[in-house]
């Protein structure tokens, strides 16, 4: 079976962080969102992965993913989307490196928890022709919703419906034999001019073809929007370990912390979890919980909750909370009494005074 991870996509509801960066790459306890999923491949047994990308955001993400590839174990192929015309388009721009094989494909910004071992094993057993995992969310109206008979069989599925037949998202993780390329070519493009996934799949339901539908048993992200970014790391975060590769001095530490090399805290607080990158210091601060501070950054006098600073940044002073904070911004001068909560790309700077 080949791995397809999707890469492209513009990431409009992750701006201004995503002006700069590919939001598969914006990082989730310090790690960008894309390895997850790798991981969660590799660990399904699937090393030959193609990874799909788009114009502008390529070449940062072919460099992220090779260097992480022999880490992980795979064999990464790269395959240029010049358009983005939608998930199914992908799909069939990767059809020659498919190229007749069984496939999953895995949305690159998307975090499932206990990873997709179990329906990889699931469809090789039982060879569907294709196989979905579904997850109830709040507003069925932002995904692909699916519509099950009560033998759990699927009715329909519909892309992004006004008026949802439930409340079962659509995973970003599909699995499909050969059977998907007549489908993908079959369909038409939907209202929002995109040749949807969802709609090749519903093809292969008219068509008789056997999809199925699993529930996913842990929880699911898809990480559009900072709201998603911050309860994915919430969630991320929660299951990691204690691991102290830097310096603790004078400083008191509740819950799990992973401290990385050549990072000091001194006479702060941390309230885990926590993670901190490597080379960082952190003065006279309380950090936590569920927060990320990338490499390089230095934070000093400030309170920093729920949040992620991305690396080299520096916060100086200021109370922040949900926030993100992007690669090498600084907030100093004098800060506002009350906590802020806010969203800053690279390279910013704010200066109170
Ligand atoms: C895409 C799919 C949708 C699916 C979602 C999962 O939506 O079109 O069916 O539920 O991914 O993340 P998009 O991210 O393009 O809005």
């Amino acid at each position: 079976m080949k791995g397809l991870v999707l890469a492209g996509g513009t990431g409009s509801r992750l701006r201004p962080i995503t002006y700069s960066m590919a939001k598969q790459l914006v990082p989730i306890a310090n790690k960008p969102i894309i390895e997850y999923g790798l991981e969660d491949l590799v660990e399904a047994g699937i090393t030959d992965v193609g990874i799909v990308i788009s114009p502008e955001t390529g070449n940062a993400i072919r460099e992220a993913v090779d260097r992480c590839a022999d880490r992980i174990g795979f064999h990464p192929s790269f395959i240029l989307q010049d358009v983005p015309r939608g998930l199914a388009h992908a799909l069939m721009t990767a059809l020659p490196f498919i190229d007749g094989d069984d496939c999953l494909m895995y949305l690159g910004d998307n975090l499932v928890k206990g990873g997709v071992a179990d329906v990889v094993r699931d469809f090789q057993h039982d060879r569907p022709n294709c196989q979905i995992m579904l997850s109830p969310v709040d507003n069925p109206s932002a995904f692909g919703v699916a519509d099950l008979a009560p033998d759990g069989s699927i009715r329909q599925l519909v892309e992004k419906p006004a008026v949802p037949p439930s409340n079962l998202a659509l995973v970003g993780v599909y699995l499909f034999d050969a059977t998907i390329a007549e489908a993908v070519h079959a369909i038409q493009p939907s209202r929002r001019g995109e040749y949807e996934i969802t709609d090749a799949i519903q093809y292969q339901i008219e068509k008789g073809r056997d999809v199925r539908a699993s529930i996913v048993s842990g929880w699911w992200k898809d990480t559009g929007t900072r709201e998603d970014l911050l309860a994915a790391q919430h969630l991320v975060i929660n299951e990691m370990s204690h691991e102290i590769e830097g310096e603790l001095i004078d400083t008191e530490v509740r819950g799990s912390l992973h401290l990385g090399k050549g990072s000091q805290v001194i006479d702060s607080r941390i309230v885990g979890p926590v993670v901190i990158g490597d080379n960082v210091q952190i003065l006279r601060s309380t950090i936590g919980p569920e927060t990320s501070i990338g490499d390089e950054s230095q934070v000093s006098d400030a309170i920093i909750e729920s949040s992620i600073v991305m690396d080299r940044s520096g916060v100086h002073g200021w109370k922040i909370r949900s926030s993100l904070v992007g690669r090498g911004t600084r907030l100093h001068g004098a800060a506002p009494a009350a906590f802020v909560s806010i969203m800053l790309g690279e390279q910013s700077e704010i200066l109170g005074e």
